[in-house]
């Protein structure tokens, strides 16, 4: 089996990657540094220092015996893309050249990953809209005209649904009207450009559903948290990327290292905004028995990929009391909301269908966020406290 890893350098990339490969499969990923680029320009910080992907893929080899392919290129270059299907290379560099056939299996985590990025003004938001729109669109058209057969496994976020005064279903609601019925994909209402550009996604992957047969499973996940994953385990530089700025760093990533440091965690408005999360293991859980368990041609499967969910308040709470238990002076600041959303509000999500393909969770406990202390604190030196709230306004 060929898994094709789209973004492979990613925060979820490199993990997925070493995944796969672990469990014998043919693994190839593309990337453009996009996310390592964008952490340079944007000055963020990084809590440690990364191997390139190359050099990466080599010490999992030397590690494992397992090869891990690499490509650098651009996938909104549609030529790019097409090449990973035809085998004609046009990529801008490999590892290995030589082309391993069609993927069975594509993952596709190659975007632009956050909000905030998305609304720092509107040459951010015309780069977010036009990558992730763009590698969509040129991964669709390649897997309509090489391999239809190929299960598309793309990221989605549970953001696309917003926060409705209803129950969130998993992508899909029937409709009854004037006496009739129909399913439609579950009303979506982002709140950030980012947002928007993973709905206009989702729309894509549909429309090629409806037209080509394609086959595709969209997980709409939620903030990821942790980096340690059994693979990483191989070798101290294998782990992955760990952002904890205000642009790329994810909610409890970002609670952990304000904790170490002892800057206030940045509690936006009333801090009752309510997130399903889950850990990184539990995203490679995810897509290891989505894919093990394919969509059927012409069928858009979605998946609310979540493992629980807690409010901003019972994050920097958990948070806190950790961090106290640790011997850190923990403060909670609930600061005036840089962002334009509801700061108290319902929400009921579904999310069973992973845990019914088999995903067993790893729910956050005190132990388990206690483990994630330890990690960040040997890296306690590289924390910038400069870079953790710059008050980036939607
Ligand atoms: N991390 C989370 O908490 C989270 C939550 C919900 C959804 N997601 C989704 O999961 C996916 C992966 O997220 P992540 O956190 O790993 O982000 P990431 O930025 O770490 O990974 C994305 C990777 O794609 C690459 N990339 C972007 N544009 C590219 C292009 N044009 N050509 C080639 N490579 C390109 C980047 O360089 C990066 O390595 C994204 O689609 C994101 O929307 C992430």
């Amino acid at each position: 089996m060929h898994v094709l890893i789209l973004g492979g350098d990613g925060y979820l990339g490199w993990p997925t990657a070493m995944y796969f490969s672990q469990r014998g499969y043919e693994v190839t990923v593309a990337d453009n540094y996009f996310r390592r680029n964008s952490c340079l320009e944007l000055d963020v910080g990084m809590l440690y220092p990364l191997p390139s992907l190359a050099e990466r893929a080599a010490i999992w080899y030397r590690r494992t015996g397992k090869e891990i392919k690499v490509v650098i290129g651009d996938l909104r270059e549609a030529e790019i893309m097409r090449s990973l299907f035809s085998g004609t290379v046009s990529y801008d560099w490999a590892i290995n050249k030589s082309f391993t056939g069609v993927p069975e299996t594509i993952v596709h985590y190659a975007e632009q990953p956050s909000a905030p990025y998305s609304l720092i003004n509107y040459k951010y938001a015309n780069t977010t809209i036009s990558n992730n729109l763009l590698v969509t669109n040129n991964l669709m058209f390649a897997v309509r005209d090489f391999s239809r057969d190929t299960h598309i496994i793309k990221l989605g976020t549970m953001g696309e649904y917003g926060t409705p005064n209803i129950d969130i279903e998993e992508g899909w609601l029937t409709v009854r009207h004037k006496g009739r019925e129909d399913t439609f994909l579950f009303p979506r209402q982002a709140s950030s450009l980012y947002h928007t550009s993973k709905i206009m996604d989702t729309d894509l992957m549909w429309f090629g559903v409806r037209m080509w047969g394609l086959r595709v499973t969209d997980l709409m996940q939620g903030p990821v948290y942790g980096m340690l994953t059994e693979e990483s385990g191989v070798d101290e530089r294998l782990k992955t990327i760990f952002n904890y700025d205000e642009i790329f760093g994810t909610i409890i990533n970002r609670f952990i290292v304000q904790a170490i440091v002892g800057y206030p965690l940045t509690v936006y408005g009333k801090g009752g905004q309510t997130k399903g999360v889950l850990n990184i293991n539990d995203t490679l859980q995810c897509v290891y028995l989505a894919q093990k368990h394919p969509a059927e041609s012409g069928k858009l499967r979605i998946y609310n990929q979540i493992m629980e969910t807690f409010s901003v308040n019972e994050l920097a709470e958990l948070t806190r009391r950790v961090g106290v238990k640790l011997g850190y002076e923990v403060q909670i600041e609930h600061i005036e909301n840089p962002r334009v959303e509801a700061e108290e509000h319902y929400y009921n999500p579904a999310y069973h269908g992973l845990l019914e393909l088999g995903v067993k969770p790893h729910y956050l406990t005190e132990e388990s966020m206690e483990e994630m202390f330890t990690v960040v604190e040997r890296y306690k030196k590289n924390i910038r406290r400069d870079v953790i709230f710059r008050g980036i306004k939607w």
